[in-house]
């Protein structure tokens, strides 16, 4: 196979694409209800060093390599091995990636339908007026419910694989640009209000003082899988990105600015979302429903409730978008890379997907109870598996590649950060990024 023609239209767009890919569910869901779950400030110190010692070093890696390869992910691999007279087999952790994006994207799909649900809802004044207890009540009988739930988990894969269709650098750029500072300037009122609540003080303490008793091997486990999908890395789907990366940018500089973002966000979500749990009396430790619940909540209060929330889902939503459409990618473009065409393959990725998700929804009605592993029913496996445990080991073994298997020319070539920073980026993988990742794995793992 050929190198890819496509690339982002300028080095803005790059930076928006992988801005989009960064900030999602992980933040605005995943950070506050991991965060609640986990014992509070130690989570979020575990998961901000995670960030900066292995997250962006390993996700400078992934990006370089398809930077690098200029294919697919899995041929990007094969390619950059053969040209280091390497095992072939590196291909495989291109497929190993498509695993991890394929579960993750399956259950992305239906959380992110709840947005829509949620969205219409919130249009309809369906909140106005309904206290804690009701609007709890709401989000339950929602979720039992399958059909509302694959109608919205449907329309969102379709949302999703539209785009993807169309190929990456269509519009999707044009929508970021506009999007992701709204979603920011949201956040901001959002917390503004928060500051004004009961619970602003104790969400703070909850945030940032740590409580030691509450560290152990599974929250730091949790902190390493967290700071691998807030930032989209350890799934070969940045490398997907990588491969449209235009020439003369410098890696480092582009993705450092990602991860600011990316923590600041988080940050901002969790201080707004913790303020209403505790000026309610909630239980932070709630689960996968936490800010479907506390946000209707808190809106319900304000003037222009349903109109400030029925934003901030749509927001969401397109955060979601943006996210999804990374996490289809390298699917879509391995298969691409094998002689299909691209509508065929977005369509059969859709249909493998949508079918995968029917049973995360499933997982809050019939097979609530069935068991896949270790007592975990589907929802509960593919929301933690694939991030605790696939993402470190796709990003352990891309470090490796980067670090230790490519010819130092092409790496050096593709990060574009001259020579004292990639040494400086080398050291960092070899020396801190794999064997952390590593202690960390098989701490957990056993
Ligand atoms: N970074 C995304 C989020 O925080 O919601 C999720 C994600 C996207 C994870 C792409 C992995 C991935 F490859
Ligand atoms: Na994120």
């Amino acid at each position: 196979m050929t190198e890819t023609l496509e690339r982002w239209s300028s080095r803005r767009a790059f930076i928006l694409a992988v801005t989009g890919a960064a900030v999602g569910l992980g933040n605005i869901w995943r950070f506050p209800y991991m965060t609640g779950e986990n014992g509070g400030a130690v989570f979020l110190l575990l998961y901000v060093a995670f960030v900066v010692s292995l997250g962006l070093p390993v996700m400078m890696a992934e990006i370089m390599i398809g930077r690098a390869g200029r294919r697919s992910p899995m041929q990007s691999l094969a390619y950059l091995a053969h040209q280091a007279e390497a095992s072939p087999h590196w291909r495989w952790l291109g497929v190993f990636g498509g695993v991890t994006v394929f579960f993750i994207l399956s259950f992305y799909s239906v959380v992110s339908g709840w947005s829509i649900e949620f969205l219409i809802e919130a249009v309809n004044g369906d909140f106005v007026g309904l206290g804690p207890a009701e609007i709890g009540a709401n989000f339950d009988a929602f979720l039992a419910d399958p059909l509302r739930m694959t109608f919205n988990h449907t329309l969102f894969l379709l949302l999703t694989m539209s785009v993807v269709a169309a190929g990456v650098a269509g519009g999707l750029e044009k929508l970021n640009n506009l999007m992701m500072p709204l979603l920011y300037v949201l956040l901001v009122v959002l917390v503004i209000y928060a500051a004004s609540t009961d619970g602003f003080g104790q969400a703070l303490t909850w945030l940032l003082r740590p409580d030691l008793s509450a560290l152990s091997v599974g929250v730091v486990l949790n902190a390493l899988g967290h700071a691998f999908f807030t930032l989209a890395v350890g799934a070969c789907a940045l490398m997907a990105y990588g491969a449209y990366m235009p020439d003369h940018q410098s890696l480092p500089r582009a993705v450092g600015a990602v991860a600011v973002l990316d923590v600041a966000v988080a940050l901002l979500a969790g201080v707004a979302i913790f303020s209403v749990v505790f000026s309610q009396g909630m239980d932070p430790g709630e689960g996968p429903g936490l800010m479907f619940v506390t946000l209707p909540i808190a809106f319900a209060e304000l003037p222009w409730g349903s109109l400030w929330l029925g934003i901030f889902f749509l927001l969401l939503l397109l955060a979601t978008w943006t996210s999804s459409i990374n996490l289809a990618e390298p699917m879509v473009a391995t298969l691409q890379g094998m002689g299909l065409r691209r509508s065929r393959a977005t369509a059969l990725v859709a249909v493998a997907v949508w079918l995968a998700g029917l049973l995360s929804v499933l997982s809050f009605s019939t097979m609530a109870e069935v068991d896949w592993l270790a007592g975990m029913n589907f929802f509960e496996l593919v929301t933690t598996v694939p991030t605790d445990v696939f993402l470190p080991i796709g990003g352990l073994l891309i470090a490796i590649f980067a670090a230790w298997v490519m010819p130092r020319s092409t790496a050096l070539r593709a990060l574009d950060a001259g020579p004292n920073g990639f040494r400086v980026w080398q050291a960092l993988l070899r020396y801190v990024s794999i064997p952390l990742t590593l202690i960390v794995l098989l701490s957990g793992l056993i």
